[in-house]
């Protein structure tokens, strides 16, 4: 199942790859929140070459599958992570293709054409990074971390909220915050320990399905609200090394109040 899924994969991969080096037209769905026709038509592609999985797996989809499923299992399709950056040609954006039984997190792939990192993960049999293993750092003292974390379009319209708050106090604790706009790619690069954590509110499945089950494969925590398993639905998802995961949960927790 995952070469096929990789197979269709990599064959969408060129289409986002051909976009990157294009002209785009870009529509926006919200102030700053941005869609192209890659997105769209990378998604088409991705729908066609995964056909082979439907009945039994129900499919959900940025660009025209946005419902929630009916089905137990399901494909979670994000055809481009990383839109903002697709279109300001920075080359931090994947597509990100999570299958999941219910709760559980099968298989995972996600694809960075541009820079050629193919991370993947099958349920109990750990994660790569272009067929290498990879895992999450193993550091254990958070001032000694890298930690990403992410910003929800609907700021330009409703502002910061809690995050300015939450931001001050991970800076206050850590080495430093990166914001490279790809949360697929984030938690890839969790699971590779180049990030020691990431946390973002207010993702969409399609946003996190895959690089969640590639950042547990590679022996990161994967928490949401309540700082034990993660729901796609939840607006809140934290990935981090296990050595450092509850010290981080716990300061995020305590500015959030
Ligand atoms: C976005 C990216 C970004 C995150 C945003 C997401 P998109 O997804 O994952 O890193 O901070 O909240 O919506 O729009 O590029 O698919
Ligand atoms: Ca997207």
């Amino acid at each position: 199942m995952l070469s096929k899924i990789e197979k269709a994969v990599l064959k969408a991969g060129e289409h986002l790859l051909k976009g990157f080096h294009s002209t785009k037209d870009v529509h926006f769905k919200g102030k700053i929140d941005m869609v192209t026709q890659y997105d769209v038509e990378v998604e088409k592609i991705l729908l066609e070459e995964l056909s082979f999985m439907s009945p039994e797996y129900g499919f959900v989809a940025e660009e025209t599958h946005k419902e929630r499923s009916i089905s137990k299992k399901n494909v979670y399709i994000d055809p481009i992570d990383g839109t903002t950056n697709f279109v300001h040609g920075f080359p931090f954006c994947c597509i990100s293709v999570g299958v999941y039984d219910g709760d559980e997190g099968e298989y995972g792939i996600v694809y960075n054409p541009v820079m050629k990192e193919l991370f993947k993960a099958e349920r109990g049999h750990g994660a790569y990074l272009n067929g290498e293993r990879i895992s999450t750092s193993i550091k254990s003292n958070l001032s000694e971390c890298l930690i990403a974390t992410g910003f929800p379009y609907s700021v330009a319209e409703n502002g910061c909220g809690d995050l300015t708050q939450i931001l001050n106090v991970v800076l206050q604790n850590t080495r430093g915050i990166r914001r490279a706009g790809s949360a697929a790619l984030d938690l890839c690069y969790t699971a590779r320990g180049v990030f020691d954590g990431y946390y973002e509110y207010n993702l969409s499945p399609w946003d996190i399905a895959a690089g969640a089950v590639i950042a547990k494969e590679a022996g990161a925590a994967v928490f949401g609200n309540d700082g034990a398993g993660y729901d796609l639905y939840e607006k809140f998802i934290m990935a981090a090394s296990p050595n450092i995961s509850q010290q981080l949960f716990k300061i995020i927790n305590k500015s959030d109040q």
